[in-house]
């Protein structure tokens, strides 16, 4: 791999840090020679840090979280005032017409649901950026109060939740369809940055669909490596006919992760799962995405699936900072939701997170058939700091949920539907509140897998082209 390309390549780089999550060393984002690294001496991730937030250190690195934000000034507000200039920042690009002109770049630039928080993504030159643009997903207000007469299908949602005020954020409305573009658009934005050739990743799925699609747009080779079997086949689709070199191994997505670091650490391959930090950085938009869109007022909870735990770490940290920035004035909870089948997160948040477990993963929600998920200690932070909980939902609760979302003419992939049903159960507990302010993530579109969940009932018929066929069909 080449030395970052230019001067403006290297200043930004130096600009950046990364951090240990399990042992805080500290490393230069990039290391001599151009080389990436993904994991430090100790084996544990790597986080980046940014010089212009570093006022705010690491919690654990020298202080706790508590200590970090009973510093900053709390105006009590929905609102705080300090961050006021931020806020305008943002909102003044979310507003500006994506229209093609002679400097239409740095107009999509801004329309980019990444890119325009790039002060806190990361803060590259534009000519670097690989962008769609991504973003910009739908916030569906779906709770029993705050869903309107037009969308009386929606509030089905609210209903089977138990909430009055609920918001699904659909990341299946991304490019690619689920929310693994705002991750790539900034990983492969690094690739170039590093003047890589090839990039690759383990997937599920959904990021392997995503890589195959980024890598295509930038000019580079993509290899990806799947579970063989265990992929939903319209994301199979996409890989292929975005051109990456679509490995399918003998083995779950565990063993396509062990492989993958191997493949690119022996061939100089840049590797694009979330064990690469700057594809954390870009899913922390998610989060700054929707605080935008409720005016910068925090929910009381934020409820998402969770598999490899990159976007549980991501949404957290965008969260923190959001906070420490005064773009909000608390710290929304969060729940991470899992697949009983596939539930090793679940496992150790049960024990007060005193070891992280390992397990076989089965689940029909394949997106999230991951049994040694890589992020575990960045996401067990998010809990531990957020006051957050981990659920586990059954393949039946996640199939119930499914049919509530698709019915309800919205629509997602299963293992977003993890979602739901997670809610539903911590409704139910008592853990959310039926008044509290929720979002959930639809992490993928229907579209993808058309196989799983889709009720045998709703097979259509084929019948003879006449009305008395039609007929009928209508009096059954
Ligand atoms: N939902 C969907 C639709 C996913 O594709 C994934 C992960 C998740 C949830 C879980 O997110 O891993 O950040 O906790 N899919 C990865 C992939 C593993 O390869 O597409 P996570």
């Amino acid at each position: 791999m080449n030395d970052a390309r230019t001067s403006s390549g290297s200043t930004i780089l130096n600009t950046l840090s990364l951090r240990c999550v399990e042992c805080f060393a500290l490393y230069p984002s990039i290391e001599e020679g151009g080389k990436p690294r993904y994991r430090c001496d100790c084996g544990g991730v790597l986080d980046v840090e940014m010089q212009s937030l570093s006022a705010f250190p690491p919690v654990g690195a020298s202080q706790e979280i508590s200590t970090v934000l009973s510093n900053i000034e709390s105006e009590g507000d929905l609102v705080p005032a300090a961050g006021s200039d931020l806020r305008q920042l943002f909102d003044g690009r979310a507003t500006t017409p994506p229209i093609w002109s002679a400097d239409a770049d740095n107009l999509l630039l801004d329309y980019s649901g990444v890119w325009r928080y790039r002060e806190l993504i990361l803060p590259v030159p534009e000519q670097y950026i690989i962008s769609r643009p991504e973003g910009n997903t739908s916030l569906y207000p779906v709770g029993m109060e705050n869903c309107g007469p037009g969308r009386i299908g929606h509030r089905q949602i609210g209903l089977y939740a138990g909430l009055e005020r609920l918001y699904l954020k659909h990341e299946g409305e991304n490019p690619t369809g689920s929310f693994k573009d705002r991750g790539m658009t900034v990983g492969v934005t690094m690739a170039n940055v590093l003047g890589a050739q090839a990039v690759a990743c383990a997937s599920t799925g959904n990021t392997s669909a995503s890589l195959a699609s980024y890598a295509a747009q930038a000019g580079m080779r993509g290899f990806v490596f799947l579970p063989a079997g265990n992929v939903a086949s319209g994301k199979l689709a996409q890989s292929l006919a975005y051109g990456a070199t679509t490995i399918q191994i003998d083995g779950d997505f565990d063993a396509a992760m062990h492989l993958v670091e191997q493949v690119c650490a022996e061939l100089g391959i840049y590797l694009l799962n979330s064990l690469n930090p700057f594809r954390v950085e870009g899913q922390k938009a998610i989060g700054f995405e929707l605080l935008q869109q409720l005016d910068w007022q925090a929910p009381d909870w934020l409820v998402l699936p969770a598999g490899n735990l990159g976007n549980t770490s991501a949404i957290g940290k965008a969260f923190r900072q959001a906070y420490q920035l005064s773009l909000i004035s608390h710290l929304p909870r969060i729940a991470s939701i899992q697949a009983a089948g596939a539930n090793p997160f679940y496992r150790s948040f049960k024990q007060g997170f005193a070891q992280q477990e390992h397990v076989q993963a089965h689940t029909i929600a394949t997106a999230i058939k991951i049994g040694n998920p890589v992020s575990y200690t960045r996401a067990r932070r998010v809990i531990e700091e957020t006051d957050g909980v981990v659920e586990e939902v059954t393949d039946e609760e996640i199939l119930a949920a499914k049919t509530i979302i698709d019915r309800s003419g919205i629509g997602c992939e299963p293992a977003s539907a993890a979602t739901l049903a997670g809610m539903r159960k911590l409704v139910e507990r008592g853990v959310i509140k039926r008044d509290d302010r929720v979002v959930g993530i639809l992490t993928g579109t229907l579209l993808k897998d058309t196989q799983t969940g889709i009720p045998p009932s709703a097979t259509s018929t084929a019948v003879a082209a006449n009305i008395e066929a039609v007929r009928s069909i209508l009096r059954q």
